[in-house]
């Protein structure tokens, strides 16, 4: 044996060996009140650029080991963004095969990235009842299960493993790596697996630890209207299965304009380049601030970077028709 092969080596099996493990920095630049401490989670430090790596890798491999998910079998979802991206890459590292629904408002580099990653990628053309793709989007996931042997619907709005996914990984880290309780959770919501998860586990170590829920002005996750909304990631136009409103404590909704003015804060104060949710968290955050007690601490979730948000918060003429669509709302139906 050589003296080198007695060291211990540090190397993954595969890039999912890099999901998690994200660190927590403070935000003295943007907030610095000093009664108020707020620090952040960076989950867009994961590999595929944010926090779905986690539930993606999770749903996999514990389907994979209890054998709800046959090997070289095929996933199936309706996503057109981060957790379609995750979901691509857990499929590629395990040898399966995935089948991603996705509308006509995917962006072009969401569907070049998926098909690159060797997605079979489904594009959906015709709204449904109400205007959207939502409900043509699941009919196309069940034509592809039933005529797929073998097919497996990964449902991440229903499925139990994604807010397990957060409560074993961001929570028990953040548990981990806080020592002084955090007074406040702020997280962006879609799905809800990513507050509950963190919120679930976290409790158990900071039981007065409470809960907000950034939404989209626009979504329905907790009640009111559907809404035209442009900042993907954030918020639903429906009530997922998951969604445990009594585990909340307030919810914050912000709106496309405040998001990219949130992001574009951000990274000039603090360096950090961030998507449109974490935005739409510096927003809620902001606004928040002046009523909360002092001294206060607030951990908020990082959940995506900003490389596929340039043409959107990033793009100046973006966020002027943005502005135009809230000064005139009935306009820009
Ligand atoms: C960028 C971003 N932020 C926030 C969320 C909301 O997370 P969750 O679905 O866990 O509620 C998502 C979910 O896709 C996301 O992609």
């Amino acid at each position: 044996m050589t003296a080198a092969s007695s060291v211990a080596e540090s190397v993954g099996e595969s890039v999912l060996d890099c999901v998690g493990g994200t660190p927590v920095v403070a935000l003295r630049r943007l907030f610095p009140d000093p009664g108020t401490e707020v620090v952040a989670k960076l989950e867009l430090l994961n590999p595929s650029g944010s926090m779905k790596d986690r539930s993606a890798r999770y749903i996999v491999e514990s389907g994979l080991r209890d054998g709800s998910i046959p090997p070289g079998s095929t996933l199936v979802e309706s996503s057109s963004g981060n957790f379609g991206i995750a979901l691509a890459v857990a499929a590629r590292v395990h040898g399966l095969s995935f089948s991603c629904v996705v509308d006509p408002k995917t962006t072009t580099a969401n569907l070049a990235l998926l098909r690159s990653l060797g997605v079979d990628v489904e594009v959906v053309t015709e709204p449904d009842e109400a205007g959207g793709y939502l409900q043509t989007r699941i009919r196309r996931v069940r034509e592809l299960l039933a005529r797929t042997p073998g097919a497996v619907w990964v449902n991440q709005y229903a499925n139990d493993l994604n807010w397990q996914a957060f409560y074993d990984g961001t929570g028990t880290e953040l548990a981990e790596q806080l020592v002084r309780p955090p007074d406040y959770l702020f997280a962006a919501v879609s799905t809800t697996g990513s507050i509950l998860g963190c919120s679930r586990r976290l409790r158990e170590r900071f039981p007065d630890l409470r809960v907000v829920a950034v939404d989209a002005v626009g979504s329905v996750i907790f009640g009111g209207t559907a809404g035209r909304r442009e900042i993907p990631g954030i918020g639903s136009s429906r009530v997922p299965e998951l969604c445990s409103p009594d585990e909340i404590d307030q919810v914050v909704r912000v709106d496309d304009v405040d998001a990219a003015l949130g992001c574009r804060e951000l990274l000039a104060t603090e360096g950090i380049f961030a998507g449109g949710s974490t935005g739409s968290v510096v927003a809620a955050i902001r606004r928040t601030l002046p009523s909360l007690p002092t001294p206060c601490r607030v951990l908020a979730i990082f959940p995506d970077r900003g490389d596929r948000y340039l043409d959107l918060v990033y793009d100046d003429d973006w966020l002027a028709a943005a502005r135009s669509r809230r000064a005139s709302p009935d306009l820009s139906a």
